[in-house]
């Protein structure tokens, strides 16, 4: 089937202040070699007090419409990957397009965590090819240094903090041999792995209250392994799927774009593929795991730097808390 979506614009925003490894290693017991060789992770950006996630959201889509020489009256809907919005109730989509003056369309979150950007593009592909909508902002966006207990040395060292957008737009009408745009898109979940890495307090089951707060249940709680060979495992069939329903083979792609949670998850579920090391666009080392953000940080950054160039094919992939996971094959 040929593409009917294309990402017209990309964007992405990071706060200022960096945090090292060493600044965390004056915090927990951890060190810069630990950390490094466990996670390829060197530094991650914190954001400001000042500063809220729809702040950063609306940061990275000015970016994106920019880019893609839209403004906000041009879109049709606003999807927000994230799981530390700016508050329980509303949507932080909504604060997204209040800020950014888009009135009367859909906007709305997604719990999807780390796979939040992938479920976005997936939906607003299927709506445009349904031909429902014409432009549809994408944005994966957390601020997780306001829910990580910082005293948590098998967590606090893996997180940072970012937004990444992208605009989704109509695919050339005329047909081509290669044709640019959204080629397969893969979505999925396992309930049954619910609890390996949750915020288990401030909801229905344990709503907020002081004991939540003195026993920490509103910061991420994570079971490191269990999460890592779930990652491996699906990012590599989702990957596989999403390739070969576009009817190509993983060496054929230019380039993957995977969630940075990991450099070793990230390096196992590429040696599966089959795919070279120097297909790979990595940025944990300095942005770590910015969750839902991480995917379209990455490519915004990987497209302006100029290292992805027109006509090449993108292989994107993601997995997080859920668990839920995805991936998402594009020709820009
Ligand atoms: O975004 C998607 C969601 N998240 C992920 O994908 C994360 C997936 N998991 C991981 O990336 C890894 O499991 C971690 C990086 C979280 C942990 O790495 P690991 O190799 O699985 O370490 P481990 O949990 O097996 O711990 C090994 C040792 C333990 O010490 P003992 O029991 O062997 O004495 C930990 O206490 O490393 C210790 N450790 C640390 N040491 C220094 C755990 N965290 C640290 C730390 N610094 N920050």
């Amino acid at each position: 089937m040929p593409p009917k979506a294309r990402i017209v614009g990309t964007g992405h925003y990071l706060p200022p202040l960096v945090r090292t490894n060493a600044d965390l290693a004056k915090m927990v017991d951890t060190s810069d070699d630990w950390i490094q060789e466990r996670t390829g992770i060197r530094e991650r950006r914190i954001a400001p007090p000042e500063i809220c996630t729809s702040d950063m959201a609306a940061a990275a889509a000015e970016s994106a419409l920019k880019m893609a020489g839209l403004t906000a009256k041009d879109l049709d809907m606003i999807i927000v990957g994230t799981v530390t919005g700016d508050m329980p109730m509303p949507a932080t989509a909504v604060f997204v397009q209040q800020k950014l003056g888009a009135v009367n369309i859909p906007s709305f979150d997604i719990s999807a965590a780390c796979a939040g950007f992938i479920y976005g593009l997936s939906i607003a592909d299927n709506f445009i090819r349904a031909g429902a909508m014409k432009h549809i902002l994408v944005i994966g966006v957390e601020l997780l240094s306001r829910v990580i207990d910082w005293e948590d040395r098998g967590t606090c060292v893996l997180f940072g903090d970012g937004a990444g957008a992208v605009i989704v737009g109509p695919a050339d009408s005329t047909p081509v041999e290669r044709p640019r745009g959204i080629l397969s898109t893969k979505i999925m979940s396992d309930g049954s792995l619910a609890r390996s890495l949750m915020i288990p307090g401030g909801g229905s089951v344990t709503p907020a209250s002081k004991e939540v707060i003195d026993e920490k249940l509103h910061k991420v709680k994570m079971k490191g392994q269990d999460i890592f060979k779930a990652a491996v495992k699906n990012l590599y069939s989702a990957s596989r799927d999403a390739v070969e329903e576009a009817g190509m083979r993983p060496d054929d792609v230019d380039w993957i774009c995977p969630h940075q949670a990991n450099l070793r998850i990230i390096n196992q579920a590429v040696e599966r593929l089959g795919v070279p090391k120097e297909k790979v666009l990595v940025n944990i080392d300095k942005v770590g795991n910015t969750s839902s953000a991480s995917i379209p940080i990455l490519l915004d950054q990987s497209l302006r730097a100029g290292t992805i160039k027109e006509g090449q094919t993108v292989l994107m992939c993601a997995l997080g808390a859920g668990i839920s996971w995805g991936s998402a094959l594009i020709r820009v």
